[in-house]
C-alpha cells in the first residue's frame, strides 16, 4: 500500500466500516445527507488514490481526469454500475467494483413485498384510510388478485431474479423467465419476452441498464401484457418508459405497477403521481441495516485490497 493513500467517500457509511478505511487511508468524507454535487466531486476527487461512490454519482471521463493518474479504484456501493463509464475506467487502468451477492436476499424479499403490496392494494388502502375515506368493511371493497396459480414472469435471470424465483413456490406461482444467457433454471420456463409479457400475471424486471434494455418496457410492450397483469420494477428506472407506463395505467392496459426506481431519480414522472394503481417507492430494495452495512463493507474491502496491490473481491466484469 502506498504510504497513507487517500480516498474520497461520497456518502456517510456505517461508522465501523469507515473506521476500517480510516485505519489505512487519509479519508475525505462527504458528510451531508444529500448527494455530493458534481462541482464538489470534481474538486475533491483530485489527487485521490481511491473513490468510494454511490449510484447517485455519474463517474465519467471528466471525474477520472479530475482525479488524476494515481486513481486506482472506483468502488461503487451498489450492485448496478450504470453510473460508471467502464470504458473510461478501463482506458485509465482504474479498477471498478460493485457489491453483488450481499444484497440479493434483501432485494428478492423486497420484490415480493412489492408483488404482495401491489396485488393486494396496500398503498391504495392505506391512502384511503389516512384520508378518512374508509366507509368500513364491505365484501367487494378494494379487491386484489390472488397469487396462487398465477405466472410470475421474470425479465432477466441474474442473482436477484433467481432469489425471487426461489420464493415463488411459497406463493403457489409458476415462474417464466426470459434470458439469452442462462438456459436452464430448475422449475422455471424460459420463453421469449413477447410470450412472457403476454402470458404472465406479474412481470418483474431484473435486467442491468444498457442501451438494449433502455425503455424495454415501452408502449408496445405494455400493449402485449394482460389487462389483469401487474408490472414490478426494482432494476433501473430507464428500463421502463415512465410516460408510456402512465398512459398504460390510465388506460387500464395493465392492472397496476410498483416502481422502486425512476428515470430521473429523485424526480418521478408527474403523470404517475396522480394515479391510484401504481405503488411508488423511493429506491429501497436493498435498504436493510444488515445489507447496506454489508454493501459498504464490501466496497471498502475492495478499496483496501486494490490499494494493497491485491485483486479486488468483486470486480465488475
Ligand atoms: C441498487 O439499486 C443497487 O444497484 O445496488
Amino acid at each position: 500500500m502506498p504510504s497513507t493513500p487517500s480516498v474520497l467517500v461520497t456518502r456517510r457509511l456505517p461508522s465501523a466500516v469507515l473506521a476500517r478505511l480510516e485505519a489505512a487511508c487519509a479519508m475525505d468524507l462527504h458528510t451531508e445527507p444529500i448527494a455530493i454535487t458534481r462541482e464538489s466531486l470534481l474538486t475533491r476527487v483530485a489527487g485521490k488514490d481511491a473513490l468510494v461512490c454511490l449510484l447517485t454519482e455519474p463517474i465519467d471521463a471528466a471525474v477520472l481526469d479530475a482525479a488524476g493518474p494515481q486513481l486506482k479504484i472506483v468502488a461503487n456501493v451498489a450492485v448496478g454500475y450504470n453510473n460508471i463509464d467502464l470504458a473510461a475506467c478501463r482506458a485509465r487502468n482504474v479498477v471498478v467494483t460493485n457489491t453483488p451477492d450481499v444484497l440479493t436476499n434483501a432485494c428478492a424479499d423486497f420484490t415480493w413485498a412489492l408483488i404482495l403490496g401491489l396485488t393486494r392494494r396496500l398503498g391504495e388502502g392505506e391512502r384511503e384510510l389516512r384520508a378518512g375515506k374508509w366507509k368500513g368493511w364491505a365484501l367487494d371493497h378494494m379487491l386484489g388478485m390472488e397469487l396462487r396459480g398465477k405466472q410470475l414472469g421474470l425479465v432477466g435471470m441474474g442473482r436477484i431474479a433467481r432469489a425471487v424465483a426461489d420464493k415463488a413456490a411459497a406463493f403457489g406461482m409458476s415462474v417464466a423467465y426470459t434470458d439469452q444467457v442462462v438456459s436452464d433454471v430448475p422449475g422455471a420456463t424460459s420463453m421469449p419476452l413477447d410470450r412472457l409479457l403476454a402470458t404472465s400475471d406479474v412481470v418483474s424486471l431484473h435486467v442491468n441498464l444498457t442501451p438494449a434494455t433502455t425503455h424495454l418496457i415501452d408502449q408496445k410492450a405494455l400493449t402485449k401484457m394482460r389487462r389483469t397483469a401487474y408490472l414490478i420494477n426494482t432494476s433501473r428506472g430507464p428500463v421502463v418508459d415512465e410516460a408510456a407506463l402512465a398512459w398504460g395505467l390510465r388506460e387500464r392496459l395493465i392492472a397496476g405497477a410498483a416502481l422502486d426506481v425512476y428515470e430521473k431519480e429523485p424526480v418521478v414522472h408527474a403523470d404517475l403521481l396522480g394515479l391510484e394503481n401504481v405503488m411508488l417507492i423511493p429506491h429501497l430494495a436493498s435498504a436493510t441495516t444488515e445489507t447496506r452495512t454489508a454493501m459498504a463493507d464490501l466496497a471498502v474491502s475492495n478499496v483496501l485490497a486494490v490499494l494493497d496491490g491485491r485483486p479486488p473481491l468483486t470486480p465488475v466484469a
